[in-house]
């Protein structure tokens, strides 16, 4: 019988999609830069019928790929272009299991959209911190098995550090159920920890505990000009402490970057009437009785008098504080806008050693690279830069792929030499495969391929992701 059948007797004809259904939301990644072929693209209802998919697909040595929103930016959960790969789609485990607002966590399931799961948390009067521009779309078994950063990192941590528990689905169909709301268990070894950030290479997440937090009270949001990289680090450690450890998140935009989200986006305008080298967007917030706004006041006055800060704006509707956001969260789709291939980076260095790698990589652009510029923005609190590189706009002829691959190896050489990671958040998938394998010590890769054979044995789950 062949395999699509077997698959609609466990989850019915209508959740298994073949050639003759519009199959290119899942067979091309978000931005179109991967496209391949889906044998069949299945949707089980539930963790059992995912467990029997596996089962199924084990027994027939059929490969398989999980997928959340598909919004990674790895190319990691689009199928193979060989066409012999079956997409598992999680989108009908939807469901909000549990929420408890007294102890604080949230027991949901892998199809869940992140902004749902924020909006349920926030209706019981808590917070789920994490927080991306794909918030809209991407879902929370993505954002596991990818352990999605965001930008509110700096102060709740990845997404590693808001799981609990987990349910997975092992690739030979067995069902781990790990979902448990304790915060202290020191018994054995964290299995949780294998598969969060396995970008769904080791089992399939299937739900999550999850931590919540009080819903802030207060929050106040800045869009403030600063002279150099180098100042707002140095204005970095100063509002961590200043603001009573409060700050949500600190992002950066550096001049280039400025220049292309309000050139892209009419809708966004500069908050300031003077231009500077760079900006940052700071977040800060608190549910209790401290007062937000003055302390954040006088430390913006103290930062203007030390001339860190050469002019700033502060939030002071909810529409203003989307709007600043809307400027640092557009950037992704101006590039894409403005050079539909370009170069995506995601590194992170030590925090100290962040404006030196941003000027260091500036200057070897400059003299190496004159035919394409920088975009340049991140999470300053997390050392994590998105250097991105366009061509320069007055290009005539398209740049190559070979070209963008010769400053990849610049920016991954001078990341190695500042002791960083090339994937700070955005994991490796097929982008990254070779660079991680090139550099990762063999030590690691042993024991990555060693509990890859533990759990797939048969290399049936995620092929040629990752290792
Ligand atoms: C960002 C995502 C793309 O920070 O990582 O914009
Ligand atoms: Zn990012």
């Amino acid at each position: 019988m062949p395999i699509q059948e077997e698959l609609a007797a466990i989850v019915g004809d209508a959740h298994v999609l073949t050639a003759a259904d519009s199959l290119s939301r899942y067979e091309t990644d978000w931005k179109g830069w991967w496209t391949g072929r889906a044998l069949a693209v299945v949707r089980p209802a539930d963790t059992a019928e995912v467990a029997a998919v596996m089962r199924l697909c084990h027994e027939r040595g059929q490969p398989v790929v999980p997928m959340g929103g598909n919004t990674g930016l790895v190319e990691a959960a689009p199928p193979s272009q060989a066409g012999d790969e079956i997409v598992l789609s999680l989108e009908r485990l939807n469901r909000i299991r549990s929420l408890d607002a007294v102890g604080f966590t949230m027991v949901v399931e892998a199809g869940c959209i992140l902004q749902s799961v924020s909006d349920a948390a926030l209706e019981a009067d808590c917070f789920f911190p994490l927080s991306l521009g794909a918030r809209g779309s991407c879902q929370i078994g993505g954002n596991v098995s990818t352990n999605a950063g965001g930008v509110n990192v700096l102060r709740w941590g990845m997404m590693r550090d808001l799981v609990l528990g987990l349910e997975v689905v092992l690739p030979d169909g067995r069902i781990w159920d790990g979902l448990g709301l304790l915060r202290k268990d020191n018994t054995g070894y964290d299995l949780k920890q294998l598969f969060i950030g396995a970008e769904g290479t080791l089992g399939i997440v299937t739900a999550a505990s999850l931590k919540l937090f009080p819903r802030p009270t207060q929050l106040e949001t800045a869009f403030l000009g600063l002279p150099s990289a180098e100042a707002a680090l140095t204005l970095f450690g100063r509002a961590r402490r200043d603001l009573c450890d409060l700050l949500g998140a600190y992002e950066l935009i550096t001049r280039g970057a400025m220049d292309l989200t309000i050139g892209t986006f009419p809708e966004n305008r500069d908050p300031l009437s003077t231009p500077a080298e760079c900006y940052v967007l700071l977040q800060t917030s608190v549910s209790g009785g401290l007062d937000l706004r003055p302390r954040l006041e006088s430390f913006l006055e103290r930062a203007m008098e030390d001339g860190l800060v050469l002019d700033g704006a502060l939030a002071e509707s909810e529409g203003q504080r989307a709007a600043f956001w809307r400027i640092r969260e557009d950037l992704v789709d101006a590039q894409y806008r403005v050079a539909p291939v370009h170069l995506r980076t995601d590194v992170s260095v030590p925090q100290v050693k962040l404006a030196d790698f941003i000027a260091a990589a500036d200057a070897e652009m400059a003299k190496h690279f004159p035919d394409l510029r920088p975009i340049t923005y991140g999470h300053v609190g997390d050392g994590n830069v998105h250097y991105n590189v366009l061509p320069q706009p007055h290009l005539t002829e398209p740049v190559t792929a070979h070209r963008y691959e010769e400053c990849e190896t610049m920016l991954f050489d001078l990341t190695a030499r500042f002791q960083g990671s090339i994937s700070a958040e955005h994991g490796i998938g097929r982008t990254k495969r070779h660079a991680f394998l090139d550099i990762t010590p063999e030590i690691e890769l042993s024991l990555m391929r060693g509990l890859k054979q533990l759990l797939d044995p048969k290399g049936l789950l995620s092929p040629g992701r990752v290792l």
